[in-house]
């Protein structure tokens, strides 16, 4: 029976643990060259760098050597050049860049060193369109498979999230590119995302929807902050104290700028009141007239702010250059390179380690083509590009290798490929419209198969050795500015998956998603699923790779794929998208697999699934100790041995359940993993650290993290569901 004492973790302690772990210290000379360019300006001159010129620059002070500040998307590429003034492309024919996997195929390589090296190119390209911010990565936990974010955004995990997002961070600031965390907080949804106002308990921000963006500027030491469009509680993000005040700049010491989303503000005194330093995407081009420019002025002229408060911005901003060398026209903008082959290998790179494959009966990937005289290749995912799509994350790729191409060009010399379309894309993206609820996207009505593309296609799986369908959604689905109407795979796919699976039994089907879809009928007709996400550039040649046995899929799912939309814990209490503009996060801490989990309930494919074309043995779980301390560490180590006879790499992961709590926790919780790669029959022991800290809850009646002293259990698993060895721990 465990013993419900307290021990509570000193909320400075961890607050000072976490600062120092900043890659950006506080340099006192830096402050003294702040102070001194800030007494030389003029308020209007300080108002200046406080908003938008245009649609993505700063103003700086000419006369002071202050350049004006440059920003850009977007998460997975630098974006095209855009008009100054204008929603509209430039047109420039130097803009194109290197498009690399999206957010959620990022997290599924759960690989934090590519993270890393991604954020590098991406400030390397950044640097080279001269940018000095770029406005990513986003990390908004994805609560509903609907979220039309998704695809951009990373897990339902926050610690996941955290991970992948450091590590992205520190790639990109290293090439001296500010990175721009968005959008805090609570950007869980697209309808009504200017309007709705998100109520949810403490508990379930600190545990599950702020950690990742701690972390971004704890660890991350990132410089940049964006706001997300929703409220929190009844304030706009972009003027909530209690958001940005209190625990941004309070709690968590981010000295960087906290800036609007584009057309966030709504307000000059509550939002410089509350910690707002950055006006951005204002919808007016008379930018005099912005929150944060004349009326700015106006409200310390009339006393209603201090004038030290415009200081404390322009600071901010002025420190963020000084991190990133926009004020060096030496070093600003150095380290850039665009569209490198080394890039376009990092792209490959990802795209490969991100694919997840979910489901491998009789052995039928990799498959064997030398026994194969004819493919056939089906779907309007095979041919499409998605790199312009989306919306703001939308990239103007150099190039982009589709599945057909990427097949065909592996393959095309040795064995016969047929083509069928399979279905017609029938949707359309419209920005904006209908509250941000799927306008566009298909009813039940329009969702029939097209005959005639059906027969084409289900005739060439006949003819052929082996299928391959590439199916899922676009753009018009996973897109910024809308939520998905429902989870269904539109176009009559799954019809088109079953009549192909029942002539043809060696069918491959990958999935191009970006958020979870319903794959109930596809798993019972096909025998082996590649998730495949919106995977970059190089997704041709990535899947040509791993469906042939080149590589080896490595990916883990960073989110739950439940038997249907009602089991998700947002649908299961009925609170999405909300009602009467609010939306109650009955589900509390328990998203995603942690409510799954809890409840019990089985799904499709879990958190954290993955398979293999070898198989992975887990043995001899152990801990250092078997009693920790609160301040302690605690270090995890077992075997993991490659059992099969191709190398691979597998995502050890480690949960940890609290036995007995004095408040409802989620069964298990992820705390730990590791990616490790093997060659056949090498066995490698494999150590994770996991800090007593981390086990704690968030309090409220505390407003602090504890952990209870008594028993934990710390599982080693290749999934969420499948937990290998576990063994408990006492916390004293
Ligand atoms: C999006 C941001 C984006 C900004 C600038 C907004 O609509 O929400 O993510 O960075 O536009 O394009």
């Amino acid at each position: 029976m465990k013993k419900i004492v307290l021990v509570q973790l000193a909320a400075a302690l961890l607050c000072c643990k976490n600062v120092a772990a900043q890659p950006y210290a506080k340099d006192p000379k830096v402050e003294k060259r702040i102070a001194g360019m800030v007494k030389k300006m003029t308020l209007k001159e300080k108002v200046g760098m406080l908003h938008g010129n245009s649609k993505f620059f700063v103003s700086g002070v000419e006369r002071l050597g202050i350049p004006q500040w440059s920003m850009s998307d977007g998460p997975h590429g630098v974006r095209a050049e855009m008009n100054l003034h204008e929603w509209t492309y430039a047109g420039w024919t130097t803009d194109s860049a290197t498009y690399f996997p999206t957010g959620t195929a990022l997290a599924a390589t759960w690989n934090p060193e590519l993270a890393y090296r991604r954020g590098e190119m991406l400030g390397e390209e950044a640097r080279a369109r001269q940018k000095d911010v770029l406005l990513g990565p986003g990390i908004n936990i994805i609560r509903s498979p609907l979220g039309g974010r998704n695809f951009e955004y990373m897990s339902e995990d926050p610690y996941l999230n955290a991970r992948i997002a450091v590590g992205y961070i520190r790639g990109l600031q290293s090439r001296d590119v500010a990175a721009s965390v968005k959008h805090y907080a609570v950007n869980n949804q697209e309808t009504w995302r200017e309007s709705v106002s998100v109520e949810v308990s403490d508990r379930a921000l600190y545990e599950i929807y702020l950690p990742a963006f701690k972390a971004a500027v704890t660890e991350g030491g990132a410089l940049t902050v964006m706001s997300a469009y929703n409220k929190l509680r009844g304030d706009w993000c972009a003027e909530s104290k209690f958001l940005v005040r209190d625990i941004l700049k309070g709690e968590w010491g981010f000295d960087g700028v906290y800036l609007t989303d584009w057309g966030a503000a709504h307000s000059t005194v509550k939002a410089a009141l509350a910690g707002m330093d950055v006006e951005m995407g204002t919808y007016s081009s008379k930018y005099d007239e912005w929150y944060f420019a004349d009326p700015l002025v106006e409200a310390v002229k009339k006393g209603e702010i201090p004038e030290s408060l415009v200081d404390e911005k322009v600071a901010n901003v002025l420190r963020v250059m000084i991190r990133t060398n926009v004020l060096d026209p030496k070093k600003r903008f150095g380290k850039a390179s665009i569209n490198t082959p080394e890039h376009q290998q990092g792209a490959y790179a990802d795209a490969v380690e991100a694919a997840v494959l979910l489901k491998n009966d009789n052995g039928v990937l990799p498959l064997n083509v030398a026994e194969l005289k004819s493919i056939a290749v089906i779907g309007d995912n095979a041919v499409r590009k998605h790199s312009l799509g989306g919306l703001s994350s939308e990239i103007k790729a150099l190039y982009e290798v589709t599945p057909l191409e990427g097949l065909r060009k592996k393959l095309g010399g040795q064995l016969q490929i047929t083509f069928a379309q399979g279905y017609e894309k029938t949707s359309f993206f419209v920005e904006g419209a209908n509250n941000g609820q799927g306008a566009g996207q298909l009813s039940e009505a329009g969702k029939k198969a097209q005959d005639s593309l059906l027969y084409a296609a289900v005739e060439a799986a006949r003819k052929s050795d082996a299928a391959v369908i590439f199916c899922g959604l676009n753009h018009d689905y996973d897109t910024e500015s809308a939520d998905k109407r429902d989870m269904q795979l539109p176009y009559g796919q799954v019809a088109l998956i079953q009549e192909v699976c029942r002539v043809n039994p060696k069918t491959v089907v990958v999935v191009i998603a970006g958020s979870p879809v319903d794959l109930v009928a596809p798993s019972i007709g096909a025998p082996a699923i590649l998730w495949g996400w919106y995977n970059g550039m190089e997704a041709g040649n990535a899947f040509a790779d791993l469906i042939t046995g080149e590589k080896t899929p490595s990916g883990k799912m960073p989110f739950t794929l439940a038997y249907s939309l009602e089991q998700y814990p947002a649908h299961a209490f009925n609170n999405f998208p909300g009602r009467n503009g609010t939306v109650r996060y009955d589900d509390d801490i328990f998203v995603g697999y942690r409510w799954f989990d809890t409840k019990k309930q089985p799904t499709l494919y879990p958190f954290g699934h993955g398979l293999s074309y070898t198989t992975f043995l887990y043995s001899g779980l152990t801990t250092d100790k078997k009693a920790y301390g609160a301040g302690d560490t605690v270090t995890v180590t077992f075997r993991l041995q490659n059992a099969g006879s191709r190398a691979g790499a597998e995502v050890a992961q480690l949960y940890v359940s609290d036995v007995e709590a004095s408040v409802a926790r989620p069964a298990k919780e992820l705390k730990g993993f590791k990616k490790v790669h093997l060659q056949p029959a090498e066995s490698r022991q494999v150590a994770i650290k996991v800090p007593v800290a981390d086990l704690a809850f968030y309090d409220e009646r505390k407003r602090a993290f504890a952990v209870e002293a008594g028993e934990f259990t710390l599982h080693i698993a290749s999934s969420a569901t499948d937990v290998r060895e576990s063994v408990t721990i006492t916390v004293n």
